[in-house]
């Protein structure tokens, strides 16, 4: 059918055309905003899960909705061994750019470019002040080096400021398990303070499925900072609404077996939904879309996955890895989930320790993480079964 009105959006943090599913986390964060808009205790959000359910989606619609409650917005991209400093900085700037363009105090908000710069500058040898915008760093305050000590100041003044808008601030923390360990300590600590005082200013981050574990791990009080939400499979009903109500709103239906082999192939994964759903609209000539149609999509979809979703990560992995996310997938015998490192080794007919280096780097790389000590699980669904029938 007409490729230009096929609806569905596959790829990475593509807004889909209906957000299935994540009811309780839009509603959830609606009350946290309106709570600390009045001053009243409320906690950000964690959303964990594996590659493809929808986090980065999440996030964005979350940020979506603290705007339309008139909040001022950041957010960041967290990298390994890249320092949170400066990309906070720069979502505080976003952030107070947003309130200084609204009446009133625009001199103060100057005067907290001042402090940020300060903070900012104070990153090291490649620190630096990169907005184009000529404020003196104001000495004293936020720029000890210690980021611990300079966040705790800083959001304070941040939420300050929003408090003197009449709003707050909201950041938006993605990929957050790879910033270095000492950051997430210190981004837990300043949140800790905003919740002593119900500052306005709340920290919602988005993570592999091991990000709780890796926050409780930087500060133990981190299990109470946050509400924890696990970004999984959509359930049948919210899978049926992701692929119908699109093709309803282009006036085009699925025939119940399409329907039905549509599901089965995705597996209730958003990645997957809108993949297939978009290959089985281009394989489909009239309405409704039938389930030869689907099954034709599916085989199309399945060659790009292969090279894209799995492939571009596979590519990645050295020869070594491959031999190692290999064992692990005949482990698992091509479906998700976690092995022991121990049954690994095993199976290999290695020592658990000659395996650390692949393991470790594997990790790095975020083709896999663990969750619990001596397990390892593919980051991304679907991959044990790729890995098994790939010939690379
Ligand atoms: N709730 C949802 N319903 C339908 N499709 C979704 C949903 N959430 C995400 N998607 C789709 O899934 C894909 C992956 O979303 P993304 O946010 O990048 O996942 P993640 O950040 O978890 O890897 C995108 O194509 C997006 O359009
Ligand atoms: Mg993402």
């Amino acid at each position: 059918m007409e490729p230009r009105r096929n609806p569905f959006a596959p790829g990475a943090g593509q807004r889909p055309p209906e957000l299935a599913g994540r009811e309780a986390e839009l509603a959830g964060f609606g009350v946290v905003v309106d709570r600390l808009s009045v001053g009243r205790p409320g906690r950000g959000l964690m959303l964990s899960g594996l590659r493809g359910v929808g986090k980065t989606v999440l996030l964005g619609e979350l940020r979506s909705q603290a705007i339309a409650s008139g909040w001022a917005t950041g957010k960041l991209e967290a990298r390994l061994d890249q320092s949170l400093r400066r990309p906070l900085a720069t979502a505080l700037f976003t952030a107070t750019r947003e309130l200084s363009a609204r009446r009133r105090a625009a001199d103060r908000v100057r005067g907290f470019w001042g402090v940020l710069k300060a903070f900012s500058l104070t990153a090291g040898p490649d620190g630096g002040w990169a907005f184009g915008l000529d404020v003196e760093a104001s000495r004293g305050r936020a720029d000890s080096g210690d980021l611990e000590i300079d966040l705790v100041e800083l959001f304070a003044d941040a939420a300050e400021l929003a408090h003197d808008h009449d709003t707050g601030i909201a950041l938006f923390l993605d990929e957050l398990q790879d910033a270095p360990p000492r950051d997430l300590s210190a981004l837990c600590a300043a949140v800790h303070e905003m919740g002593q005082s119900s500052s306005p200013l709340v920290v919602v981050g988005a993570g592999l499925p091991h990000l709780p574990t890796v926050l409780t791990a930087a500060k133990s009080y981190a299990e109470r900072l946050f509400t924890y939400h696990l970004i999984d499979r959509l359930d049948r009903a919210s899978a049926t609404l992701a692929l119908t109500v699109p093709l309803a709103r282009e006036g085009v239906t699925v025939t119940d077996d399409g329907l039905d082999a549509l599901l089965v192939a995705a597996d209730g994964y958003p990645y997957f939904l809108q993949a297939y759903g978009s290959a089985a609209w281009d394989a489909a000539t009239l309405d409704p879309i039938s389930r030869d149609d689907v099954l034709a999509g599916v085989q199309e979809a399945d060659a790009e996955l292969a090279t894209g979703f799995f492939g571009s990560r596979w590519e990645r992995a050295t020869t070594a890895e491959r031999t190692y996310l290999v064992a692990m997938a005949e482990l698992l015998d091509g479906r998700d989930g976690a092995v022991a490192t121990a049954d690994l080794a095993a199976h290999l007919g290695r020592r658990t320790a000659s395996l650390s280096p692949a393991r470790d780097t594997l990790r790095r790389k975020g083709l896999i993480y663990s969750e619990q000590r001596g397990t390892v699980a593919f980051t991304v669904p679907h991959f044990a079964r790729f890995a098994l029938h790939t010939d690379a």
